[in-house]
């Protein structure tokens, strides 16, 4: 199926998140959604190295890219993400983001992702500060915010990353995403909205509601309202 959808566009979206969708059902949920609107998925690729779990990995992206034409967002919860990166964008990612916890120097990581044709971004655990990624953040094209720790769904959101959001919704151009993720449901997405995210991962919020397409485009109005109200936006 051919892709249809940018990093850059539309500026404010849900990703709904396929880890807490049935696996048996993929395809099906992934229809529902995208039907619905939704025009990006985040896939969360757990090692159980750099996170205590393991989730899924290159063949099931690979037969999902058949299935659909939403921007496939890959979030690498992996120790080894440079080493990797290309079979992810062999199997149908768009988009590559990395953690900076586990790389020691991340400009030749992100020239690697960037020379196999797709879009990065780097992500920060929630103790890891902003300034650990300053001195590279003209270099990325996202930069995603975990307001839970990384590993599982289900997860409380974390009220103290709001500090960095709005401290990288300053610092980030206009062609740079600010992703959240973890814990987003009806009523921290207006929080992280009015700090400055424009791109919200949420998946027991979409895919744990009993009508997951309602419930994504909820978010989405939720988000897009917050937005209007943050003190920047008049
Ligand atoms: C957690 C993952 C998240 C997860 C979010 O490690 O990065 O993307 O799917 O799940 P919820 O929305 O349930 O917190
Ligand atoms: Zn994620």
């Amino acid at each position: 199926m051919s892709r249809e959808f940018r990093l850059t566009a539309p500026a404010i979206r849900v990703a709904p998140s396929v880890l807490s969708a049935d696996f048996a059902r993929l395809a099906e949920q992934i229809a529902a959604v995208e039907t619905a609107g939704a025009t990006m998925l985040h896939l969360d690729v757990m090692d159980g190295h750099f996170v205590p779990n393991i989730s899924f990995g290159v063949p099931v992206i690979k037969s999902l890219r058949k299935y659909t034409k939403c921007f496939l967002d890959a979030h690498l919860m992996i120790a080894e993400p440079k080493r990797y990166a290309e079979a992810f964008v062999n199997a149908g990612c768009d988009h590559i983001t990395f953690h900076i916890e586990v790389i020691q120097e991340p400009r030749p990581v992100i020239e690697h992702i960037r020379s196999l044709g797709v879009s990065v971004g780097v992500s920060l655990n929630p103790s890891t500060p902003v300034s650990a990624i300053t001195n590279f953040l003209d270099h990325v094209d996202l930069v995603l915010v975990m307001s839970v720790w990384p590993g599982f769904g289900g997860q409380s959101f974390i009220p103290d990353v709001l500090n960095k959001v709005k401290e990288l919704h300053t610092r980030l151009g206009p062609h740079q995403r600010l992703q959240i993720d973890g814990g987003i449901d009806d009523k921290t997405i207006g929080l992280a909205a009015a700090a400055g995210a424009d791109t919200f991962v949420a998946g027991t919020a979409v895919f744990g509601a009993p009508d997951p397409p309602q419930a994504m485009q909820r978010l989405h109005q939720l988000a897009i309202q917050a937005h209007k109200r943050s003190p920047e936006n008049g």
